[in-house]
């Protein structure tokens, strides 16, 4: 893969000789990362170009772009051939996503899919090693691939490539507990984290106390320690603390993994911090400042702190919500329909959290939806990212439905039209009954 994305580095180079560049990016964690890169290397490289960042891949996009242009697709198009293939430029694909069908003549592509055992890298790793290759100043860009990695949660597994990635970046990587930021007191974390329910504490500040109290893990000078600085024999106790609270049957090394710590605007910051901060600016509608903020503009820090301040509150009024809503449970899935009660640019957000919360069962599907103006957005997680390939199940149901699908085999979303609502949620009942049965 790596000697691909040279001589696909190589073609680009070529091809926008004499030609502006339309670079297409998609709206989270990962997609903002890989813009960053690509605007920072290409402007390193006086190129001309221009930036958008999109929800999805809907026909009218295809429809606006520019007929004079080398289009550049970044964390997107794997499934859009469709549409590519009718266009009358030169196109070059830097994606992650599953690839559906056969691959146009004005597609220039690099995909880890297309390689028999390559590692799963991220649209803003590939975005990385291709602005490497572009000019190896490019390389105090690595923190941005890092961060994007963290936003797609691929930094369960990394293989040779991300290790030699983090190397470049200078991100370092502590075994730790898995709620963030873990360069906030415990205290804080513990109360207001929403990886780790812990009844009776979570969302309790004096339930933190006594809990902490119990532990005999204390303040000194009025501040308690963060959690990337608790000793061994502390976060012992709290693991075994917090396993006891909980009702789950999960054992306590399953809270620990992997933390990555990285140098930003001065700071040591939580990378999944800055993640969540990313993906909370651009679901805001604030692309732009999301941008800027991945390459540690002041002005834009200072925004961003504040939309992610609101964007947690949405996420919170949309849990409360969630008792509320239209629900179709079985063994093997659920199916939230919130309607217009949550917007469908944090609906994403909410299946994810659903899904880590270990409320549900591994394997089961969990397929939550909402209107945005003419249209549903659907969002699909498989718990545990383990059984169905839930991607598969929405391209056969769109497939019979009509609408734009795609995604990852436990990730995926896809968009119906509102009159289709009906249809399309019988039509995925059916389909899911099948699946289990082939099971
Ligand atoms: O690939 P994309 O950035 O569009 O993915 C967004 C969502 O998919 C995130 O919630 C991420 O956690 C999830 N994802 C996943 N498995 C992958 C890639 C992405 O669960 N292999
Ligand atoms: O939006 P959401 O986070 O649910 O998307 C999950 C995954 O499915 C992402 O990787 C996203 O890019 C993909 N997706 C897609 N086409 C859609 C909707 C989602 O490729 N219409
Ligand atoms: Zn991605």
């Amino acid at each position: 893969m790596l000697a691909s994305i040279k001589e696909v580095a190589k073609q680009f180079i070529e091809k926008t000789k004499n030609k502006e560049i339309q670079v297409i990016s998609h709206h989270d964690t990962d997609g903002i990362t890989s813009a960053a890169i690509m605007s920072k290397a290409l402007s390193r490289l006086n190129k001309n170009f221009s930036l958008r960042i999109v929800k999805q891949l809907e026909e009218e996009v295809f429809t606006k772009l520019p007929q004079n242009k080398v289009i550049l697709f970044l964390d997107l198009a794997s499934n859009s051939f469709n549409y590519i293939k009718n266009l009358n430029t030169e196109v070059f694909i830097l994606d992650h996503h599953e690839i559906t069908s056969e691959i146009p003549s004005n597609v220039t592509i690099v995909n880890p899919h297309l390689f028999q055992e390559a590692e799963e890298i991220s649209g803003a790793g590939l975005s990385y090693l291709f602005a490497k290759e572009l000019d190896s100043q490019n390389t105090d860009l690595a923190y941005l691939a890092v961060i994007g990695m963290v936003g797609d949660t691929l930094e369960k597994n990394i293989g040779k490539i991300y290790t030699s990635i983090i190397k470049d970046s200078k991100v370092s990587v502590k075994k730790g507990i898995l709620m963030y930021p873990a360069t906030r007191p415990v205290n804080k974390v513990l109360e207001y984290n929403s990886e780790i329910y812990i009844p009776g504490v979570t969302g309790s500040s004096t339930g933190v106390t006594d809990f902490l109290r119990d532990l005999d893990i204390k303040p000194v000078n009025g501040q308690y320690k963060t959690l990337i600085e608790l000793d061994k024999e502390e976060i012992s106790k709290l693991l075994t603390a917090i396993t006891l609270q909980r009702s789950d049957s999960g054992s306590p090394e399953d809270l620990i993994g992997n933390i990555y710590l990285v140098n930003f605007f001065n700071k040591l910051e939580d990378v999944r911090q800055i993640s969540a901060m990313i993906n909370a600016c651009s679901r805001s509608g604030e692309s732009g400042t999301a941008i800027a903020f991945c390459l540690q503009n002041k002005k834009a820090k200072t925004k961003a702190d504040l939309i992610y301040t609101k964007h947690k509150q949405s996420i919170v009024k949309a849990l409360e919500n969630l008792p509320k809503l239209k629900k179709i449970e079985k063994k093997n899935y659920i199916i939230i329909h919130a309607e217009d009660k949550i917007k469908d640019t944090i609906i994403g957000t909410i299946a994810s959290i659903l899904s880590n919360s270990r409320e549900y069962e591994d394997g089961k599907a969990i397929i939550a939806m909402a209107y945005n103006d003419t249209k549903i957005k659907v969002s699909a997680r498989v718990v545990g990212k383990n059984g169905k390939n839930i991607r598969d199940v929405l391209s056969s149901v769109i497939e019979e439905v009509g609408g734009e699908v795609g995604g990852h085999q436990f990730a995926a979303g896809c968009l119906v039209e509102k009159n289709k609502e009906e249809q399309f949620i019988n039509t995925l009942q059916k389909t899911l009954e099948i699946e289990l049965v082939k099971l």
